[in-house]
């Protein structure tokens, strides 16, 4: 499957738009700054004026730390998509929420998957982070509590991630970054933050349905690689 370019509309350049500028300047004092300086770094081809153009997004991936986009429909399998990290692919939609739609999503669209997730692909460590969790995942495929694992971890960090930076808590996990609604909630007092522990959280459910009652905190990116590393060496 290709991005069909030429089929997007004014309006839908027009919510690209919308959901870009207001969440870069929402994010200014709430993204992490590993965040916030990949986005700066691909402002030619990832910006607020038009709808981005995955060819030139994989020339710029490509370039900087060998990824490219998978375009898919929506959710794919979980062994399919820890298959596609493995060779250095993001899958992505295609489709873009309405402008009626803007804060609720049923399935992730292109803003979540490209906003969301893509930028920090350029960040080498974070890079070698995806990587690794697509290799561990497709070695170990046919054991299903291991994939579960993974799957958690991804969820806890990679999607829901927070991590602290100068003793403050910003935001890498996509799910909160492409969410103009969760990346406000994570300040609220309601909100459970804690440390990023692996017991903690290969334990932990998660319903993708409804916004995190608990979220996790690292405080570097070489955390969560080591978290790898324990994985890679449990039996
Ligand atoms: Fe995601």
């Amino acid at each position: 499957m290709i991005q069909q370019y030429d089929k997007y509309k004014q309006e839908d350049h027009a919510v690209w738009k919308i959901l870009f500028d207001r969440q870069v300047d929402n994010l200014k004092d709430k993204a992490s700054a590993m965040y916030i300086n990949s986005l700066n770094t691909m402002s030619t081809v990832l910006n607020a004026n038009q709808i981005p153009d995955f060819r030139r997004l994989d020339d710029f991936l490509l370039a900087k730390t060998g990824w490219s986009i998978e375009v898919v429909k929506g959710l794919i399998p979980v062994d399919d998509f820890f298959e596609l990290l493995s060779n250095k692919r993001f899958p992505s939609s295609t489709w873009l929420r309405s402008r009626a739609q803007l804060d609720y999503l049923e399935e992730p669209d292109m803003f979540h998957d490209i906003f969301g997730h893509v930028p920090l692909l350029i960040n080498e460590e974070y890079s070698d982070v995806m990587h690794h969790i697509g290799k561990l995942s497709k070695t170990r495929k046919y054991d299903k509590a291991f994939v579960q694992i993974m799957e958690r971890f991804y969820w806890f960090t990679i999607e829901f991630g927070l991590i602290k930076e100068k003793e403050q808590r910003k935001i890498y996990g996509a799910g909160i970054i492409s969410s103009f609604g969760e990346s406000k909630a994570i300040y609220s007092a309601e909100v459970l933050v804690k440390p990023f522990s692996i017991y903690d959280v290969v334990n932990h459910d998660f319903t993708k349905s409804e916004m995190q009652q608990e979220y996790f905190e690292i405080d570097s990116i070489a955390q969560i690689r080591d978290a790898l590393s324990y994985f890679e060496n449990m039996i």
